[in-house]
């Protein structure tokens, strides 16, 4: 059930957010203490009418400054304007406060009540073992919800959270729903997946305008509620990773061919914490981005040659048994080149930067017998990625050619007459779009220019060589291309390639 939380203060605005959302929503939550003037008539009708469950939460304040707010709410809560009371509750609580008393006075008038509780410091042993007997004491079996939240400041918190809370099945708590919201960046998956992971509630904040995923992305993006139980999870990791296009691309393709799975983006700060759960999450593939690119190779129990050879995995699947290491972006890369030339075999090609990225294009042009030259602003980089290119595919020293980005340079470009350039570097990439890698660098015309920056789509860099006259490549097909290689990988089907526009 999606309940949409809103937290604006008069009566009009109130509407507006709903009206906005409507049909996303199976339920909405006011927060008490925005309202303005709640005690007033119009608002008792407005509730009254309102579609859906209707949620009155009581901020953790509230009941630390009890008087004539907490009056009110009581009264609110008599009228049963509200199907539920969501009350704050600590850890440790004692018995006979307000909270009780609240409890006890929503349960007498016919309203239910969601005991809300913050689990920070859930790592704290202590803490986890009072789980959850003593925290559902008192609670009505089907009609109350226990609500667990965290804000996780990375997965070393949200680890234990994630093994110990959301996946715990204790006998105990048998017959009393539970919910759960896990905010922040770390949380958002959790956010997306909560039905899937047995919350009774999804939480969602109004669009653009919250903590939580809202519930606009979430039916439209995430496909939410075609996903359950049952339905097969695959993710992003990365940090950050929240801007991702990956998620938007694989629940599309998944709906196009009627697979049920869904697609999240995992912010992801500790590799070890997040993948001593994620066979529990029984996650079956990842996309893998900056910074874990190189990291995740130790958690593969096997890797195709291709990721041994750049020394990067872009791509897990992951069994019961095994961790399967791929590099998509190899192929990725190469997928559009042979649409513009027949063969690569023969192919002089001038690649700039020896970054990581580099490391793939380098291996996969000279795999397929292109002649390369890697220029570079620190030379020594070029000439250890020609080196190393050169022992991987077993070819004789001085294959590869490499040198700086300056005079000498252009003297090696002006010999190779190149074919096709590749930008690897950074450079042009949001935010330094004003960045050019090698301005002195002048295009003929007759080469393929391939950039793989992809935002923004058109650099300065394509730009310069589009004037010359120059073919061009964009960052986005290789972007596209590697994905389509994950979703083989992970679904067994081909990627339904007429839903991207222009491929
Ligand atoms: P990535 O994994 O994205 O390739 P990286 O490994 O940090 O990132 O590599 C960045 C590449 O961009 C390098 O080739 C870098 O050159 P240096 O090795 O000399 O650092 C290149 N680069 C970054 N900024 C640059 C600039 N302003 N001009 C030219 N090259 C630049």
């Amino acid at each position: 059930m999606v309940i949409l939380r809103v937290s604006e203060r008069t009566l009009d605005e109130v509407s507006q957010r709903l009206k906005i959302h409507e049909g996303f929503y199976d339920g909405f939550e006011i927060e008490f203490e925005s309202l303005e003037h709640p005690e007033r008539e119009d608002w008792g009708s407005f509730f009254l009418q309102a579609k859906g469950l209707r949620i009155l939460s009581i901020p953790r304040t509230l009941v630390h400054h009890a008087g004539p707010l907490i009056e009110l709410s009581r009264t609110l809560i008599k009228r049963r304007l509200f199907d539920m009371v969501r009350v704050p509750y600590e850890k440790n609580q004692s018995r006979g406060t307000i909270q009780d008393v609240l409890e006890e006075e929503a349960h007498a008038d016919g309203v239910g009540v969601i005991r809300s509780i913050d689990m920070q410091n859930i790592h704290g042993e202590n803490e986890v073992d009072t789980y959850p007997p003593k925290l559902t004491q008192g609670l009505v079996k089907e009609k109350d919800v226990l609500h667990l939240t965290l804000n996780p400041s990375g997965w070393r918190e949200l680890g234990p959270f994630v093994e110990r809370v959301i996946l715990d099945r204790r006998k105990e708590d048998v017959g009393i729903r539970k919910s759960f919201t896990l905010e922040g960046p770390y949380g958002f998956p959790f956010q997306v997946l909560a039905s899937r992971l047995g919350s009774c509630f999804t939480f969602t904040s109004p669009q653009s305008n919250g903590p939580l995923v809202d519930p606009i992305t979430l039916h439209t993006v995430y496909r939410y509620p075609s996903f359950g139980p049952q339905t097969a999870l695959f993710g992003i990791i990365g940090n950050p990773v929240l801007h991702s296009r990956s998620p938007h691309l694989h629940n599309r393709g998944y709906e196009a061919l009627g697979i049920d799975a869904v697609y999240v983006p995992f912010p992801v700060d500790d590799l070890e914490s997040f993948f001593s759960v994620a066979r529990k999450l029984k996650i079956k593939g990842l996309s893998v981005t900056i910074p874990h690119k190189e990291s995740v190779l130790k958690f593969c129990d096997w890797c195709e040659d291709a990721v041994r050879a750049v020394g990067a995995c872009n791509t897990l699947v992951l069994s019961e048994k095994s961790i399967k290491g791929y590099n998509t972006d190899v192929e990725g890369f190469l997928e559009p080149l042979k649409r513009v030339f027949p063969t690569i075999r023969g192919v002089n090609a001038l690649v700039i930067g020896a970054g990581g990225a580099s490391r793939s294009v380098v291996y996969g042009l000279v795999r397929e017998g292109a002649r390369v030259l890697i220029l570079n602003r620190t030379a020594s980089r070029a000439e250890t990625l020609a080196a190393e290119t050169e022992r991987t595919l077993s070819l004789s020293e001085g294959t590869i050619s490499a040198g700086p980005l300056d005079r000498e340079g252009i003297a090696l470009v002006k010999q190779l007459k190149p074919d096709l350039v590749v930008q690897t570097t950074s450079c042009g990439m949001h935010p330094k779009e004003e960045e050019d890698p090698f301005p002195d660098l002048s295009f003929r015309g007759q080469e393929v220019v391939y950039d793989l920056v992809y935002a923004p789509k058109e650099t300065l860099f394509l730009k310069r060589a589009k004037a010359a006259g120059c073919p061009v490549i964009y960052g986005d097909a290789m972007l596209i291309h590697q994905a389509f290689r994950q979703f083989l990988l992970f679904t067994g089907k081909e990627y339904p390639r007429q839903l991207i526009e222009g491929i």
